[in-house]
């Protein structure tokens, strides 16, 4: 699906864009979630594990939503740069249709600035938009207190703790928890 492009004001004044990233943005999509993962430790991947993946792969991970009518990614670009992207994915089974799921990562200097609050905001509308969704999913890793704060602003609730589910590089074991805000 294709996000609608819009306009809005970060909270140091700038404007920024929200649209759907194209197979064009490809080289820059792969070097934002390489640059994002290595600014955070609360992001799935250690920067080095994007090594293998390649300009096709990216190409075709973001036709798969901008052609596709079960999921949608949404960048902001701020000053003509990729500042973050997010996306929702929507279940498609008879028994799991009423259920989405959203991810978010914004590079470190974009932080704090509204764009999440504001990606949220728009990812709520669109799955209003969409018949019979119910429920929109999230996890998010122990310790991303900004993110946690984000999300319960938005509604959302923890539902669940996965034990351990993280292993970071020095071996400690950190947990997973499990969000749901009802539409
Ligand atoms: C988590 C993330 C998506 C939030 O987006 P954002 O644009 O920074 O969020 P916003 O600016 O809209 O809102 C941030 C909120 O957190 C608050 N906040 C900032 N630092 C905080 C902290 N250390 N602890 C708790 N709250 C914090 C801000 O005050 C703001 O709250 P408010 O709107 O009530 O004032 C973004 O910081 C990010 O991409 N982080 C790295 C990747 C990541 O963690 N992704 C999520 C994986 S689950």
């Amino acid at each position: 699906m294709v996000f609608k492009e819009t306009e809005f004001k970060l909270k140091d004044g700038r404007v920024a864009l929200l649209r759907s990233p194209h197979e064009d943005d490809a080289e820059e999509m792969l070097q934002f979630i390489i640059k994002a993962s290595g600014e955070t430790a609360f992001l799935m991947k250690y920067p080095e594990e994007w090594a293998d993946f390649n300009l096709d792969q990216e190409k075709a991970f973001i036709n798969d939503d901008y052609y596709n009518q079960n999921g949608m990614m949404i960048s902001c670009i701020v000053d003509g740069k990729i500042a973050g992207n997010c996306q929702i994915s929507f279940r498609t089974g008879m028994k799991d249709r009423h259920r989405a799921s959203v991810a978010i990562a914004l590079l470190r200097e974009f932080w704090n600035l509204g764009i999440g609050t504001k990606m949220f905001e728009e990812m709520f509308r669109i799955a209003r938009e969409r018949n019979g969704v119910r429920q929109i999913e999230l996890d998010f890793i122990e310790g991303n207190s900004r993110a946690r704060h984000l999300y319960e602003k938005m509604g959302f609730r923890i539902t669940g703790v996965k034990p351990d589910a993280i292993r970071m590089k020095d071996g400690t074991f950190v947990n997973e928890y499990m969000m749901l805000k009802r539409l």
